[in-house]
């Protein structure tokens, strides 16, 4: 009988373990990733050098009279033209023909010429009360890839392009907004590492003060320490190529936050590890500087993401209608309960005993917000998300869009891509959708300004 023709067996088939053995380099140890690493750099080098890098500056493109006319200032392109040629004194955009094009410095100092001589009634300048301070807005989920960074970086955009003063400050050490904004950060003393730092330093200082008195042995306070105690909230904060948006960066060191910040607790009990970044801007008066803080946090509910979510008025928690986003968002909310609600309890147990006043924190709004939508296959279970989070979601849906996904590879938002790139209706679809979404966001931010500007008035 001849032998039956063999099938190939699937290949995890017939290994042989001591040619598997022979195959491998002797056993690793950390030295060789420093090796890894260093040839990771070396390859990166080479390939900034073949121009697959970014030069790392970036630009802000100019901005068209239609898109001005259509976007930016609600003003009809017939007067908008007029305007200009009775004052010659404005910016006059560069570029022939028809199509003028401006910077958006010039974009806001049209602005400001239509908001002081224009028709009375017309929303030249975006609302803000007077004299208080900006609203700060954590973007948050610990599940990864959700869409925090691209919101975060799309509202602030808008909201720059509104007229809004932005600080945007990157808390994931992976640092993707800060590669949006085109931020150069060097190391974690670039980043808002030295702002807990120097929130911790203060307080093993006027610890050590009460220890010197009582002549107990005083708390250690190292190099890391002293520099931290010299840097203020403004020496991190760099400008960026938006007129209006300034950052304060990341990149890889920042995450050794996570490790220290547990450890400074530990020999501090009373040291709020939570408070740190929220001192940073207090403090210095930085919230008086901007209209709006935008903070892009990492994929999880660290030491990090906690200050963010302690500093934040507003809190947005975006998620894509999904299954498994659904779930883990729901998890994620019940994180914030337990962790907040131990905080409250930890510290109301010491005030209760010293006689002082309980804490409580208190966001002005929560809002999940549906990102990543695609009409077509999630709009049953979009509505069972919206019926089960009710009014802690946003109604909108930030749709799906080729525009990101495109952008996204330069690391571009949307508003920073130019038109005439893209086919008409992929770009009208791309940024309407962002532009709903900071309608939405907006329609909160003022709101919850005006709340205080009423309760400010009543006193
Ligand atoms: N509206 C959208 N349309 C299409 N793609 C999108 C949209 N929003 C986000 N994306 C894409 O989804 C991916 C994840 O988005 P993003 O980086 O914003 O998420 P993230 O929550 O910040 O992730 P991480 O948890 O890693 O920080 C990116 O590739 C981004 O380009
Ligand atoms: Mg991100």
């Amino acid at each position: 009988m001849p032998p039956s023709p063999k099938t190939p067996l699937p290949p995890y088939f017939g290994i042989d373990p001591a040619a598997a053995g022979a195959k491998l380099s002797p056993q690793i140890d950390t030295a060789r990733f420093a090796k890894a690493a260093s040839f990771a750099a070396k390859g990166r080098d080479d390939l900034a050098k073949r121009g697959y890098a970014p030069d790392g500056k970036k630009r802000l493109r100019k901005f068209s009279t239609w898109e001005i006319c259509k976007y930016l200032i609600p003003v009809a392109s017939g007067h908008f033209r007029r305007v200009l040629r009775t004052h010659p004194d404005l910016p006059q955009g560069t570029g022939e023909g028809g199509t003028k094009w401006f910077t958006l410095e010039e974009v806001l100092a049209l602005r400001g010429h239509f908001a002081a001589e224009g028709a009375a009634g017309k929303e030249y300048q975006p609302w803000r009360p007077e004299g208080l301070p900006a609203k700060v807005i954590a973007v948050a989920n610990f599940k990864g890839g959700v869409g925090k960074t691209s919101t975060a970086a799309h509202l602030a955009m808008s909201a720059a392009l509104d007229g809004y003063r932005v600080l945007v400050i990157d808390l994931d050490s992976q640092g993707s907004m800060t590669s949006i904004m085109g931020g150069d950060v060097k190391d974690e003393w670039q980043t808002a590492f030295p702002l807990i730092a120097k929130d911790y330093a203060r307080a093993v200082q006027a610890e050590n003060t009460v220890r010197v008195a009582e002549g107990i042995a005083p708390l250690p306070f190292d190099e890391t320490l002293t520099e931290a105690s010299t840097i203020s909230a403004r020496d991190v904060i760099q400008s960026t190529h938006w007129p209006n948006i300034d950052l304060i960066g990341a990149q890889l060191n920042l995450y050794w936050a996570e490790f220290q910040v547990p450890v400074w607790r530990m020999a501090l009990r009373s040291w709020a590890l939570w408070d740190g970044l929220t001192n940073a801007l207090t403090d210095e008066g930085i919230l008086n500087d901007y209209d709006i803080v935008l903070l892009d946090t990492p994929p999880a509910l660290g030491y990090l993401t906690i200050n963010a979510l302690a500093a934040a008025d507003i809190l947005l928690v975006p998620l894509g209608a999904s299954f498994l986003e659904f779930d883990s968002t729901g998890r994620f909310f019940d994180m914030l309960y337990s962790t907040f609600a131990s905080i409250e309890d930890g510290v109301n147990a010491v005030n209760r005993r010293d006689g002082l006043p309980e804490m409580k924190f208190e966001w002005d709004a929560v809002r999940a917000l549906i990102t990543r939508f695609d009409a077509n296959q999630q709009t049953d279970l979009a509505n069972v998300i919206q019926a089960y989070f009710g009014d802690f979601m946003t109604t909108y849906r930030q749709e799906m869009t080729a525009m990101v996904g495109q952008a996204g590879e330069q690391v571009n938002g949307i508003y920073e891509a130019d038109y005439r790139d893209f086919n008409r209706d992929t770009y009208t679809r791309g940024r309407e959708t962002f532009d709903r979404t900071w309608a939405e966001v907006k329609e909160v931010l003022l709101g919850t300004w005006w709340r205080d500007q009423q309760m400010a008035e009543k006193g």
